[in-house]
């Protein structure tokens, strides 16, 4: 059974150290206790120094934190799959012992099984504690399965209510692979805060949109990943735990899907 919090906190658009240290700090007094980087967003040595500031000043021991990172196409490029060189400087710049989750960043085609049977290596040997692909749909999980025989713990993909595809979590879920959505507010896109629906369900429960969405992501047993650098939206988003979407509010909400996507599957990762 796999332990993960049931919120995260994304460090992708974090420029600066302290400021990321204050959100931090901020995210662990509202009980999120788990963080999300990647090479590619550059935070990873600032989530290190920010997260053992945090464990210093509250005495944290490590495994009360859960820290997830990203190999990149690039990295898997430049090794021909063979990662393990940079999940080791991931682990410096981290300042730890493991990482809770790794995920392929993008299924680039090119040495992603060689990356994937090195990333079960890495759990064998503890340095990982769940091996997660990122940016995938149904078809890429069932391929690298049927190749390598190593299914994923984790996934990681783009989900909000714009696109809320059910048929790759209900595929997921099925297998007992856990879905974190990323981007899982879509940036507070307009279509969002204009909707009657979101709105009718907010006035219900006396709660914002975005803490509609992400109440509407639990309640369909999916992680959300957020990012904000607003203090007081961190304690807007942890404050989702007090009601609950019925049945019928969490079908109007799917029916919002457009497979609208910020991240364009085909700029992002050409051939797939
Ligand atoms: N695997 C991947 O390929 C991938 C891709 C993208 C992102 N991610 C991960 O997912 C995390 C979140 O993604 P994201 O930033 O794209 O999406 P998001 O959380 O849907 O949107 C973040 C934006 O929404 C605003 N926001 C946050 N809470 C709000 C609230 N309560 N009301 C109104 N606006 C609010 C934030 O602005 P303020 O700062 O002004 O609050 C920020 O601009 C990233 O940090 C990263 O860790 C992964």
């Amino acid at each position: 059974m796999i332990s993960i919090p049931q919120i995260i906190l994304g460090t992708f658009q974090f420029h600066n150290t302290n400021e990321l240290t204050s959100i931090v700090e901020t995210a662990y007094r509202h009980n999120i206790v788990g963080f999300d980087t990647s090479p590619s967003y550059r935070t990873e040595g600032m989530l290190g120094q920010s997260l053992s500031v945090l464990s210093s000043q509250y005495n944290i021991p490590r495994e009360n934190l859960f820290i997830q990172d990203k190999i990149d196409g690039w990295q898997m490029e430049v090794t021909k799959g063979n990662i393990t060189y940079f999940v080791e400087y991931s682990l410096q710049q981290l300042k730890t012992e493991y990482l809770d989750v790794l995920f392929v960043h993008w299924p680039f085609p090119d040495y992603l099984n060689n990356t994937w049977t090195t990333f079960s290596k890495l759990k064998e040997q503890g340095k990982i504690k769940y091996i997660g692909l990122s940016n995938v749909r149904k078809r890429h999980i069932d391929k690298l399965i049927k190749e390598t025989s190593i299914k994923p713990d984790i996934i990681q993909i783009e989900r909000h209510p714009l696109r809320v595809c059910s048929e790759d979590i209900d595929y997921c879920q099925k297998q007992n692979i856990i879905v974190e959505a990323y981007s899982p507010i879509c940036r507070m896109d307009k279509r969002l805060i204009e909707s009657e629906t979101l709105k009718k369900i907010s006035l219900k429960y006396k709660k914002n949109i975005a803490q509609i969405i992400l109440r509407w992501h639990l309640d369909t047993q999916v992680i959300p990943i957020f990012m904000t650098k607003k203090a007081l939206r961190i304690q807007e988003n942890s404050d989702i735990y007090d009601f609950s979407l019925t049945p019928e509010e969490i079908v109007l909400i799917n029916g919002m899907n457009i497979n609208y996507k910020i991240f364009v599957e085909s700029a992002c990762c050409p051939g797939i």
